[in-house]
């Protein structure tokens, strides 16, 4: 199964694939989480994606590109993949689909979770993550058992820098400029099944099952 998870910042979509590729034992690729992860390693990658990411703005096509593609040919993603967070443009679309079709691979659906602006920002701005296993969290609406410390993996959760109001704007701008046109690109592909990210978490989970089977 290989899965693209669309949305807004804010939409579920980590939460979500979490969720799902735990439980059809695929991959959960999140392009953030990869950068992050760069940026606490202290590579180049991750210094050229801070001056991106702390403005809201997207990292430029040629390196995400690499760097997802590489993490696709990983062997835990060789049955497949939820991806989160990529593609984001029109040309990350256009490289990942020549990428698979070299392999006679395609991708199977693109779920577009939708949630209103001002629920997003109240997601993004309560957010909290874990340090250690990217789990999120939200001090109101699913809050951990024991504050500050992830469910499961008892490990401290913190709250990341682009989840301040004026970057969550930024971002949000950049996703209607950058990403939404990628709707209409798997639109066109009959690949895309909307699904309403304003209900409870479970609910969003159900219907994404529903539309995967
Ligand atoms: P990235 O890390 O991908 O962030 P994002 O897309 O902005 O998405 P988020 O992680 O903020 O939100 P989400 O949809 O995963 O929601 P979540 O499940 O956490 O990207 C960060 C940056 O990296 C980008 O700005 C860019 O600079 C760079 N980047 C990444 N990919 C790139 C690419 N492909 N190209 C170029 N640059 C790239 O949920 C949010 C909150 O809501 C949580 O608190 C959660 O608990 C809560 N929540 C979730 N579902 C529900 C629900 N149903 N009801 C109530 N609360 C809920």
């Amino acid at each position: 199964m290989r899965v693209i998870l669309l949305g807004p910042p804010g939409a579920g979509k980590g939460t979500q694939a979490g969720l799902l590729a735990g439980s059809v034992s695929a991959a959960h690729v999140a392009s953030g989480d990869l950068f992050r992860k760069h940026l606490g390693e202290g590579t180049e990658l991750g210094k050229l994606a801070k001056q991106y990411m702390d403005h809201g703005e997207l990292v430029p096509d040629d390196v995400t590109i690499k760097m997802v593609l590489e993490r696709i040919g990983a062997p835990d993603a060789a049955e497949g993949y939820v991806l989160d967070g990529f593609p984001r443009t029109i040309e990350q679309a256009k490289a990942l689909d020549a990428a698979l079709a070299g392999q006679a691979q395609e991708i199977d659906l693109t779920p577009l979770i939708e949630v209103e602006t001002e629920e997003l920002v109240r997601r993004l701005t309560g957010r909290w993550i874990c340090r250690a296993c990217q789990t999120p969290y939200h001090e109101f609406s699913a809050p951990p058992a024991t504050p500050g410390v992830c469910d499961a993996c008892d490990r401290e959760l913190y709250q990341r820098d682009d989840d301040k109001p004026e970057v969550v704007r930024a971002r949000l701008e950049t996703y209607e400029r950058q990403t939404a046109p990628l709707v209409a690109y798997y639109e066109r592909q009959g690949k895309l099944v909307r699904v309403d990210g304003e209900q409870a978490i479970e609910r969003v989970t159900a219907d994404l099952r529903a539309a995967l089977r």
